[in-house]
């Protein structure tokens, strides 16, 4: 039986391509989209889903809408230096044919989870706001969610929002506190593993080669991203952050882990820092804190390899 997944997402380029790759992959089932503010406003990311399955020819998958501000502090705008004004590297799409449901994206997941206990694996991959208010509303989710498997975070490198802080977590910090204190199964695929996946210009080229929409869309889109990645890192191509949070889930023997407790800094200068206690010993503010699923090393060849595999 394949994975039942909820994606959750902000759409973005790599978000594109993380959700494009989850639907081409027969390991696993995705029953809906929620969207939420991140690389764009709430607004567009729900914009961007429902076209984004169009052009998949998968407007049977739902798309709720997600939170439009953090848990405390407002919206700090979109990244459109990174992601296109549009979110998706300014092409301008038509609008969608599709509407949203009119669940919210807490509420669709809640349903979800409680419906099909222990069957169904949340993946984050922007701010964590939704996952937050999901767990607030319904604190039974917990036991009844498979894992939740999240693209955020920065355990033992630097941050890409700030020196210190990772673009989700940075967008919601209070609310990746919650979901890191939560008693479910988290996993943390940060920027430790994703800045070791490198998606060279010879691997993009091949999506502008592959005949089909999909491969062909994000062939459209990546031009901007890649722009992002070459000028602000001296990269060959693009770092694969939210497709790897999907490659985790297919094959998470790709990845090696340690288990360590998080807790999150909402304050100052370095809000948004993910902390690890790597100490052998409890230690304020991490005690009586879950386990956290922390991904410290990558096969980045092999994701690279599984999702061009999947997508071109
Ligand atoms: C994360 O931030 C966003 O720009 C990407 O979509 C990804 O989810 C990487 O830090
Ligand atoms: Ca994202």
């Amino acid at each position: 039986m394949p994975q039942k997944i909820i994606i959750d997402t902000d759409p973005g380029v790599d978000d594109t391509m993380a959700i494009f790759f989850a639907l081409e992959s027969p390991e696993l089932d995705l029953i809906g989209l929620t969207t939420i503010f991140g690389n764009v406003d709430t607004e567009l990311a729900t914009t961007n889903a429902l076209r984004l399955l169009e052009i998949a020819g998968r407007t049977d998958i739902p798309v709720a809408k997600g939170a439009d501000h953090p848990l405390v502090r407002p919206f700090g705008g979109g990244v459109a230096f990174v992601h296109g004004d549009d979110g998706q590297g300014n092409v301008h799409l038509p609008p969608p044919q599709t509407k949203a449901i009119a669940q919210s994206a807490a509420e669709f997941i809640i349903e979800q989870v409680m419906r099909a206990p222990g069957e169904i694996t949340l993946v984050p991959v922007g701010p964590l706001t939704n996952i937050a208010l999901a767990l607030r509303l319904e604190p039974r989710i917990a036991q009844n969610v498979k894992e939740v498997v999240l693209m955020g975070g920065n355990a033992l490198c630097p941050g890409n929002a700030t020196p210190a802080a990772e673009a989700n977590i940075h967008n919601d910090p209070e609310a990746a506190d919650v979901v890191f204190g939560g008693t479910w199964p988290v996993t943390m695929v940060g920027l430790d593993v994703t800045h070791q996946v490198n998606m060279t210009r010879a691997h993009l080229a091949q999506y502008g080669a592959a005949d089909n929409p999909i491969a062909q869309h994000i062939a459209q889109i990546v031009p901007h991203y890649q722009h992002y990645f070459e000028s602000a890192y001296g990269a060959d191509g693009i770092y694969v952050h939210d497709s790897s949070a999907v490659a985790y889930v297919i094959d998470p023997s790709l990845f090696t882990v340690e288990r360590w407790p998080v807790r999150v800094e909402t304050q100052g200068f370095s809000r948004g820092k993910t902390w690890p206690n790597m100490l052998s010993f409890e230690l304020p503010p991490w005690e009586n804190r879950p386990l956290v699923t922390c991904c410290v090393g990558v096969d980045g060849a092999g994701v690279v390899e599984l999702e061009l595999s999947r997508l071109t």
